[in-house]
């Protein structure tokens, strides 16, 4: 009898305990410098998340680096996440639409193609793997994002 109590004890505490872990879970995923944060909707994925709340997909996957997986397929309604760091959010962002080239989304913000390859990490030299739909950030300044 007393041994049935202490491991209905154990098991209250430990279902007790893997609550808290959760919740210290969730609240440790955001950044301590995280400047905008989104709270994400059923239907949701990455790029589109980006569109509408002026982020870049390559910012967007550097702030939920070990969070959001790099398919972007681990997103779940309710879940928090960053959109930006302080001092490395990127606010003027252009959505990719079919024909645009990185010298074409450059010269209508009138940035310089380096620039915009600064910017974007996730795009190669040569430009040839952007796609509609992603997001580009086309500030004028070079944004000091740590790697
Ligand atoms: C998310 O941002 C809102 C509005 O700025 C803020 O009130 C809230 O504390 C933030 N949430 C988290 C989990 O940091
Ligand atoms: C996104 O950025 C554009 C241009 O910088 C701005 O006009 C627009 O208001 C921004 N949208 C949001 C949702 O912040």
């Amino acid at each position: 009898m007393f041994s049935r109590l202490s491991l209905a004890a154990f098991v209250i505490a430990a279902a007790i305990s893997a609550c808290q872990g959760v919740a210290v879970l969730s609240a440790r995923d955001l950044p301590a410098n995280c400047a905008r944060n989104y709270t994400v909707v059923p239907g949701d994925f990455c790029d589109a998340i980006s569109a509408k709340e002026n982020v870049s997909s390559f910012q967007l996957a550097l702030v939920n680096k070990g969070v959001v997986d790099s398919a972007c397929d681990n997103l779940f309604p309710g879940e928090v996440i960053c959109l930006g760091t302080t001092g490395q959010d990127c606010t003027t962002n252009h959505v990719i639409q079919s024909g645009d080239t990185c010298t074409s989304i450059a010269d209508a913000a009138g940035i310089s193609f380096g620039t915009l390859l600064a910017n974007n990490k996730n795009v190669d030299n040569a430009c040839d793997n952007i796609f509609p739909g992603e997001v580009l950030c086309t500030a004028s300044d070079v944004i000091p994002y740590s790697s």
